[in-house]
C-alpha cells in the first residue's frame, strides 16, 4: 500500500491505495467519477484522457501513486457554477458527438491543445487528436467544435 495526496477537481484527497492502482480505475471506482471512460485500457483510444498538472494524459496507463502531490481535472471538473466549459458548448453546438463515448477524452485533449496553441489549423487539430479514437467516426463535427472553441477561448 502507498499513501497518496492529490487534488481532484479542486478537492484534496488523501488515501491509502495499492501500489498498482490505475488512475482510471481510481477515478471511476473509488470516486465515482465515471465521466472518464475506459475504451481500450491500453493507451490507444484516448477515452480515459484527463488533465494531470495541466497536461492531458491517458489515465488508463497512469498509476495513482505517480500522481502524488498532483492536480487532476476530469470532465466533471470543467463546468463552473453550472455553466459548461466553452469546449463543451462548442461540441454541443457543432454536434461533435454521437454516442458520446469518446467525448470526455476528446474534450480534455482539445482543451490541452488550445492551452498550448491558441489558433491551431485544421491539420494541427487532427494531428493532436490522433490519440483519441471516435468509433462513431464523427471527426468532422469534432474538428469544427475545436475550431469554434479556439475562436472563443
Ligand atoms: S482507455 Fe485509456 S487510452 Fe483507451
Ligand atoms: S461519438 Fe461515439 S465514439 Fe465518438
Amino acid at each position: 500500500m502507498v499513501a497518496v495526496n492529490i487534488t481532484i477537481n479542486g478537492k484534496k484527497i488523501s488515501k491509502d491505495i495499492q501500489d498498482n492502482t490505475l488512475l482510471s480505475d481510481f477515478l471511476r471506482e473509488n470516486l465515482s467519477l465515471t465521466g472518464t471512460h475506459i475504451g481500450c485500457d491500453t493507451s490507444q483510444c484516448g477515452a480515459c484522457t484527463i488533465h494531470l498538472n495541466g497536461n492531458s494524459v491517458k489515465s488508463c496507463t497512469t498509476l495513482v501513486a505517480d500522481c502524488e502531490g498532483g492536480e487532476i481535472t476530469t470532465i466533471e471538473g470543467l463546468s463552473k457554477n453550472g455553466k459548461m466549459h466553452q469546449m463543451q458548448e462548442s461540441f454541443k453546438k457543432h454536434h461533435g458527438l454521437q454516442c458520446g463515448f469518446c467525448t470526455p477524452g476528446m474534450v480534455m485533449s482539445a482543451i490541452d491543445l488550445l492551452e498550448k496553441k491558441k489558433n491551431p489549423s485544421e491539420q494541427e487539430i487532427r494531428d493532436w487528436l490522433e490519440g483519441n479514437i471516435c468509433r462513431c467516426t464523427g471527426y468532422q463535427g469534432i474538428v469544427a467544435a475545436v475550431k469554434d472553441a479556439a475562436s472563443k477561448m
